[in-house]
């Protein structure tokens, strides 16, 4: 085996590195100022498996690591989030769940934004969630959760307490996890066979086409396209019968799994993976070529950025996500280029970002006089970010992009 290979986690095969984004720390540990030598890093690099085209992580971070009592990420945070969940909600309840006393689990249920819905509609549910903390928070909405790592020993617990699932869903959550083996057993022991398993996550199709490269970091182990789904699916008994574009997270795909032999696959499944083969996404020369943009998008924010501070601009950041830890660590951007981002989240306000240690304060301090430029790292919520902000804009505040490429706007 060469050094920029490893062992693909589901079929064994070779999997083939197309970029090393260097030495990251983990992207949602935001360490105060006692914990500055506190963090933990790893190599973040990526490749595709030669045999089964799953796109994964060479390198995998421990569990426990990454999904801890404080893990900071709310996913009620974000209004379009709560909207998207409570729809999602509502199609799962009127077209899944409509039997004698359905029973819908959710893997990753995090804050209980999607299963909030459910247990209004007074449908037997259960959350298998194992940051502690977001756990809380949805079990004091009145919300069924479990804090547990879903995996084949958990699922085979819930089944037998709970008896079989009509849903499995998992959004943003599956592609965070390497044991897709264990997942994938854990749902034939709890899902009932006519059940569905429905996930969501982001799209290796929409990363590429739109350079949404910082969707690659420690938790996101997994880049799926329909292909290496369908693929996989197949492996554990499984077919693929459904996909869905969503326009989340900057391109998402809603993945419908049921057992093999019980659901038709619809015409979408087909042309996606058909257009999935027009677009090479499953060649290894496609995804050296979208390397070489982004390190050429990289390098030219760090120019402009450079650019910018000479002139005696004064330009800060915006959401402290998971993503800017990947662009900030590669291009090597610090409190020189940016000395303070902004962001609403409680957990993250007054600790700093990792690796890059740049303070984080409250969007509430973001107000007049405002910065000239603000770099927004929250890019998924534009519409949302930019109506809240608009005063900054109204006195001359312009926000900077960097996904597909540098732009001002
Ligand atoms: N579903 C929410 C959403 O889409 O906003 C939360 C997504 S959050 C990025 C990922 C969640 O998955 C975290 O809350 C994490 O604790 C949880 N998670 C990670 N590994 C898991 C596993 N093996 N089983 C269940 N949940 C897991
Ligand atoms: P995400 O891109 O992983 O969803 O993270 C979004 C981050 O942006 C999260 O830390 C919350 C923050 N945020 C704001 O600061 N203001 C906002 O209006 C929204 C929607 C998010
Ligand atoms: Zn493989």
């Amino acid at each position: 085996m060469e050094p920029n290979e490893t062992t693909c986690r589901i079929c064994g095969g070779r999997v083939r590195e197309f970029f090393d984004f260097g030495r990251q720390p983990l992207s949602d540990f935001f360490p105060s100022e006692e914990e500055l030598d506190k963090e933990f890093f790893f190599r973040l690099a990526v490749g595709m498996c030669a045999t089964c085209t799953m796109v994964q992580l060479l390198e995998e971070v421990p569990r426990d690591r990454m999904f801890r009592y404080d893990y900071p990420y709310h996913s009620s945070g974000s209004e379009r989030m709560r909207e998207h969940f409570a729809s999602t909600a509502h199609r799962l309840i009127s077209t899944e769940l409509t039997g004698r006393d359905p029973f819908c689990v959710e893997i990753g249920s995090n804050d209980g934004v999607m299963l909030g819905t459910v247990r209004d509609a007074g449908v037997r549910h259960l959350g298998v969630e194992p940051s502690g903390g977001v756990a809380e928070v949805s079990r004091a909405k009145g919300i069924q959760v479990r804090t547990a790592f879903f995996e084949e020993s958990t699922a085979r617990e819930i089944a037998e307490e709970h008896g079989p699932a009509d849903v499995i869903y998992a959004a943003n959550t599956i592609c965070h996890i390497p044991y897709l083996d264990s997942v994938f057993r854990g749902v034939d022991a709890l899902l009932g066979p006519d059940g569905v398993f429905v996930f969501e996550d982001p799209y290796l199709g929409d990363i590429v086409e739109k350079n949404t490269f910082d969707q690659i970091y420690d938790e996101h182990f997994y880049l799926f396209t329909a292909r290496s789904v369908h693929t996989t699916a197949r492996r554990f008994g499984f077919e693929l019968v459904d996909v869905e574009r969503l326009p989340v997270h900057g391109g998402e795909v809603r993945y419908t799994i049921a057992r093999a032999g019980r659901r038709r696959p619809s015409k979408e499944v087909g042309e996606l993976i058909a257009e999935e083969s027009r677009r090479g996404l499953a060649d290894l020369t496609t995804l050296e070529k979208f390397g070489a943009e982004v390190r050429r998008v990289c390098w030219d924010l760090v120019s402009r950025l450079r650019e910018l501070r000479d002139l005696g601009f004064y330009v800060v950041g915006y959401g402290a996500t998971a993503k800017s830890a990947t662009i900030l660590n590669y291009a090597g951007i610090g409190t020189d280029l940016l000395p303070c981002v902004y962001d609403t989240t409680p957990a993250k306000i007054g600790r700093r970002l990792p690796g890059s240690h740049i303070p984080i304060r409250s969007a509430e301090e973001f107000k007049a006089p405002y910065p000239d430029y603000a770099l927004l790292f929250a890019w998924n919520h534009l519409d949302e970010i930019r109506a809240r902000e608009a005063a900054f804009t109204e006195q001359g505040g312009r926000w900077i992009l960097y996904v597909p490429e540098f732009r001002i706007s």
